[in-house]
């Protein structure tokens, strides 16, 4: 089993991947929330294929379980689906010490944070994500959302899981067609973000396309990898927390005294570098390159901010300049 860490702080999580461990879910969520009820939101497809076995992985460690379900794709995510779901979530008795397990492709992940963090001001999260696209994107990084008439995933939030747990197996069910669109998002982060793990992908993508699972699960593993780091770099209390070191290291820089004061003490900018390395050390993995905004230790050609113009997910990292 891999474990990948998404360092956010106090709401860090862990990503667990292993083949075959869809039944051992409710064990992962026993161990990890110490919950003793959740309430699993799936679609009919995916709960035929794989419901049983988290069902029966919850009753073994005597997690007790019900199961609401939603529309196939993107008909799930809508405010009257959510809606509903509230309604359910009230008639079932659905409080804090429960658990919602969002089970299936990406749109499930997305309709079921929404509710999450929206139903009791934030209910406990876990994702149990069953496309490849929901393991190595829509499931890692907090982004939950519903779509309204006029645009796509225009109302959400963003609230992070308390675990999430990826069985490479459940893609054996998948249409082809969502493979493909999967591997797709895997080469991308690949090609822009590590030139190893790329040409890794280059001699192993048809092994892993065709599900072998030894390639399969180093493929998702990377390339989760890469979200989680991604998802650090881009946490907002993290950026405010660099936001405000850096005006408090200005301040301090001034102590007070105007900016060009021979007794200011200390080159401009010294102060900000200090608040900086500070907060660098927060950070996820603690990168005090990124911190900085300057290029990791990858190469130019891995510049954080290509991923940013490339995937839209990265803030300016001027924040605050
Ligand atoms: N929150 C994020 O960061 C983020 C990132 C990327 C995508 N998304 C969202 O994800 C959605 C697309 O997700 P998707 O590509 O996973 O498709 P999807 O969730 O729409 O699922 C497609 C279909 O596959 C079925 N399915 C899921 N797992 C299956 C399995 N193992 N076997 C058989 N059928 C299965 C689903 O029930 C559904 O009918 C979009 O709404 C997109 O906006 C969100």
């Amino acid at each position: 089993m891999s474990v990948v860490q998404v360092m956010l702080g106090d709401r860090s999580y862990p990503i667990a991947i292993r083949s075959g461990s869809l039944v051992d879910v409710g064990a992962a969520i026993a161990k990890e929330l110490g919950t003793t009820r959740a309430l699993v939101i799936t679609t009919p497809r995916v709960a035929e294929a794989h419901g049983g076995a988290v069902a029966t992985g919850m009753a073994r460690v005597h997690l007790s379980s019900a199961r609401l379900l939603v529309p196939e794709g993107e008909r799930a995510k809508t405010l009257r689906v959510a809606a509903r779901l509230y309604d359910e979530l009230v008639e079932l008795g659905c409080d804090r010490a429960s658990v919602l397990v969002g089970l299936g492709g990406g749109a499930v992940c997305d309709v079921t944070g929404f509710v999450a963090s929206t139903f009791l001001r934030g209910v406990p999260l876990v994702q149990v994500p069953t496309t490849l696209l929901a393991q190595v994107d829509a499931s890692v990084g907090g982004k939950t959302g519903v779509n309204h008439p006029r645009g796509k995933n225009l109302i959400g939030t963003f609230y992070q899981p308390r675990l999430v747990c990826i069985d490479p197996d459940a893609l054996a069910t998948l249409p082809p067609r969502l493979r493909r669109s999967g591997m797709a998002e895997v080469i991308k982060v690949a090609a822009i973000w590590d030139a190893a793990f790329f040409a890794w992908l280059e001699a192993n993508l048809a092994a892993a396309m065709n599900l072998e699972r030894e390639p399969l699960e180093e493929a998702i593993t990377r390339a989760v990898a890469i979200k989680a780091e991604v998802v650090g770099l881009d946490d907002r209390p993290a950026r405010a927390a660099q936001l405000r070191a850096h005006l408090r290291a200005r301040r301090r820089e001034r102590g007070g005294l105007p900016r060009r004061h021979p007794r200011r003490g200390g080159r401009d900018g010294d102060g900000v570098r200090r608040g900086d390395l500070r907060v660098a050390r927060a950070l996820p993995g603690g990168d005090a390159r990124a911190a900085r905004g300057a290029a990791p230790a990858r190469g130019p050609a891995h510049h954080p901010a290509r991923l940013a113009r490339a995937t839209g997910r990265l803030p300016s990292r001027d924040l605050g300049r």
